[in-house]
């Protein structure tokens, strides 16, 4: 039967992959990827440690399928879901036209581990349902940015017993307002957590690029530690050329 992998690759460092997604790479004949370049700037960057994790872990010559990724109406956000179902149908149909066009086993490459926020699995799973490729597939788990900024700050992601969220920037107000108090946040281009009403109420723990030789480390009380995220966020960018970041919020105990 043929196999898809799907494969965690960790957050940028060769060394932050398992043992089974390297061995898992090594299985399949081709990758499949999705060409994001008219996407957004500062892919380069990212697609260059992706380069040098395969370089790391494949002993030889390896094959690369890419995909021209579909445009995403992204104008629209109150139809949000809808816009982002069509999408996934779109780069259904294009993954499903590169596979009929190339027998073989499938990896792809999946940036921290595929479940977060990413759309691999879902991608997948749509291939398979349209009915026109057969395979069966297995997803290998990575580690997470989420992981790699609470070993990086030698935190416990949650608190004694309470609970964590993970989400977004976009949805950072609206889970703070309603009263979470423990939060990681990712895929915030734009920092929300300075938006927050009260900024002296929290802590802030956050990482950016971690794993690459860009990485940066800030933390303190949230009010206190705006400009040097900030700052070191531009600087971060301006030298790797690319910015991604993650952060845990937490609500300081009232006095
Ligand atoms: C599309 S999501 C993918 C998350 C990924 N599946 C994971 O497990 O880390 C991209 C977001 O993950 C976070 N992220 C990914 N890699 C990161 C890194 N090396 N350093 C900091 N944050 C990272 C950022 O919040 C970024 O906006």
């Amino acid at each position: 039967m043929r196999r898809v992998r799907i494969i965690g690759i960790g957050p940028g460092h060769p060394d932050q992959i398992t043992a089974e997604a390297a061995r898992a790479m090594t299985e399949v004949a081709y990758f499949l990827v999705p060409d994001k370049s008219a996407d957004h700037a500062g892919t380069d960057g990212l697609l260059r440690a992706r380069e040098e994790i395969c370089r790391h872990h494949l002993p030889g010559a390896y094959r690369v399928v890419t995909v021209r990724d579909p445009e995403r109406d992204r104008d629209d956000p109150s139809d949000y879901r809808r816009a982002v179902e069509e999408w996934h149908e779109a780069r259904a149909a294009a993954y499903e036209q590169a596979m009929l066009e190339n027998p073989g086993d499938v990896g792809f490459l999946v940036w921290g581990d595929p479940s977060l926020y990413d759309s691999t699995i879902r991608v997948v799973e749509r291939v398979l349902a349209r009915g026109n490729v057969s395979f069966d597939y297995d997803v290998i788990p990575g580690v997470s940015s989420l992981q790699l900024l609470a070993a990086r700050h030698r935190l416990v992601l949650n608190d004694i017993g309470t609970s964590l969220t993970v989400t977004t920037g976009r949805r950072l107000p609206a889970e703070a307002a309603a009263g979470n108090d423990n939060l990681v946040v990712m895929l915030d281009g734009s920092l929300r957590c300075r938006t927050l009403p009260d900024p002296s109420a929290w802590h802030i723990w956050w990482g950016a690029n971690l794993g690459s030789p860009e990485e940066a480390l800030a933390s303190g009380p949230l009010a206190e530690a705006l400009n040097e995220i900030t700052n070191t966020r531009a600087q971060v960018k301006a030298t790797a050329g690319w910015i991604m970041d993650t952060y845990l919020l937490r609500r300081l105990p009232a006095t």
